[in-house]
Parts: C-alpha cells; structure tokens; sequence
C-alpha cells in the first residue's frame, strides 16, 4: 500500500486539474452509514419502498418516519472527517478543482471546499410540495410528521429520489469537469449507481488517470481505475497529503 500512496501523491503533484467523485463511503468515519454494504441503509429498508419517488407521493409520513427523521438526526450531528479535510487541502494547494458528491450532507462545503456539484442534491433544504417554499432542514419541526409548510403543503427534501432526474446543470457540469481533468480521484462510492458512476468513465476515456481509494473493490476496479488504494477514506488521504507536501515543497 505503500508504494501506491507514492504513487498516488506523485501522480497528484504533476496534475493541473484533478476532480473528484466521491460517495457515502467518505462520510462513514463521521457517523453517517452507507447505504450499501454491512451495516448499510438498504440492508434494513428496501429503496423502492422508502426512496423512490412514487413512494414518498403515495405515503409521505411513512417515508419521513422511516428514513428522513433518521437522516435528519444523523446529518445533523455530523461533522467533516480527515477524507473531506484532505480534499479540502487539496483544493487549497491548488490540485483539486472540483468535487463531483453524490452526498446529501453537505460535509465538503463545511470542511472548505468551495466548488461541489451536489449531484444528488442536498438534504439542508426542504421544499413544500405545494408553493414550492423552502426551509432548512434544521428548522423544521418534526413533532408532526410529514412536517407542513404554512400552506398545509407537505416538505420533501431537495435530493433526488430513485426515479427523478439528475438537475441537468448539474448532470451536464459533471460531464464537463470529468472530460477535462487530468485525473480523475473516486472516493468511498460503489460506482453502481447511475449516471453518477458514468464520470469516471468519461475523465477514462478522456485522457485521464482514474484513482480509487476505497476498502472495498468496485466494478471500476481493474476496468476503469488505474489503481485502488484499499483502505478508508481519512487515513488513506492523511497519508497522501503527507507525500504530497514533502513533494511540493
Ligand atoms: P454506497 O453505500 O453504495 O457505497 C459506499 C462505498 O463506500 C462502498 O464501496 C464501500 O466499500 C465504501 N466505504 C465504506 N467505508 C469507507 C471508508 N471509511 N472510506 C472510504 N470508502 C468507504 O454509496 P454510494 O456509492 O455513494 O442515491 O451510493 C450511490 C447512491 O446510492 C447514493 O447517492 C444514493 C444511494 O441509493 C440516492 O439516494 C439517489
């Protein structure tokens, strides 16, 4: 693992335009579970009964009793780890432009990096079903589930469901920093769900170096990347920019 986290480090010090796409696995280490896997969210709950669409239309206070209030205790209490810290360095040093997150918790931004396409929207906003009024999550009361706006319309949070649509500005920037980064740095996601697992595949094609760092093996792994670092998030990116700041100093 050694020589890959050199590897890593010396691939990032040559790069003028590194992108990132990363997913629930760079938020493990600050409490919040993935959703694939042990211990993840669809292993308790199916997400076609609790995270489709058509689902949260037919049975709002269900989908809010099961899944959203359990979110919102969890996103609220959650604070950036050592893997959003590092990307944030990087983006300071100059190397990462852009982070492409398919995460609803907003934990990039809070960490400092200040360009994140939120892919799958973001859960610090809810919006009325009715007038379309926004609040943020924190203020919403949910003493009454599903929570009401003042017009008696109910709140959805601003992510995107199964069977809703990527926000076209966001679908077609993505595809944009992806075809023109020099690598392309994938991080904590399973690369299973689409379009999102599409990028790296674009930055491939494009020229690029695709990077995993990751514990686990992914369909990208041997196909796509050019190499895996196997390990979590936080320790394996402390120890690149460790490489990384003797590199260019
Ligand atoms: P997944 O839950 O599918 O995958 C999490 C990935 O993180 C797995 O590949 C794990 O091996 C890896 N992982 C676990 N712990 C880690 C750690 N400490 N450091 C680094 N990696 C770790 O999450 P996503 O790929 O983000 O969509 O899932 C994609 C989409 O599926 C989500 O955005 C969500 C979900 O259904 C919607 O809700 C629309």
């Amino acid at each position: 693992m050694d020589d890959l986290i050199q590897r890593a480090a010396k691939d990032l010090a040559a790069a003028k335009n590194v992108v990132a796409l990363t997913g629930a696995g760079i938020s493990v280490e600050s409490g919040i579970p993935p959703f694939r896997g042990k211990g993840g969210v669809w292993e308790k709950i199916d997400p076609m009964e609790y995270a489709h669409i058509d689902a949260f239309l037919r049975d709002p206070a269900k989908v809010w009793n099961v899944l959203i209030k359990e979110m919102k205790g969890v996103v609220d209490r959650a604070e950036p780890n050592d893997a959003h810290r590092g990307l944030a360095r990087l983006e300071e040093m100059g190397i990462l432009k852009t982070i492409i997150t398919q995460n609803v918790d907003g934990l990039h931004q809070a960490a400092g990096n200040t360009d994140v396409i939120e892919f799958h929207g973001n859960f610090a906003w809810q919006k009325c079903l009715d007038c379309g009024n926004r609040c943020e999550t924190s203020q919403i009361n949910t003493e009454q589930i599903p929570p009401r706006c003042h017009c008696g319309g109910i709140f959805r949070p601003e992510v995107i469901f199964f069977g809703e649509l990527i926000p076209p500005q966001h679908l077609s920037r993505s595809q944009l920093v992806a075809s023109q980064c020099d690598i392309m740095l994938v991080m904590g996601t399973s690369a299973v769900v689409q379009p999102a697992a599409l990028m790296p595949v674009i930055s491939k094609q494009s020229g690029a170096k695709v990077i995993e760092i990751n514990p686990e093996r992914t369909p990208l792994t041997g196909t796509i990347s050019d190499y895996i670092i196997q390990g979590k998030g936080g320790e394996v990116t402390n120890q690149i920019i460790a490489k990384l700041e003797k590199l260019i100093q």
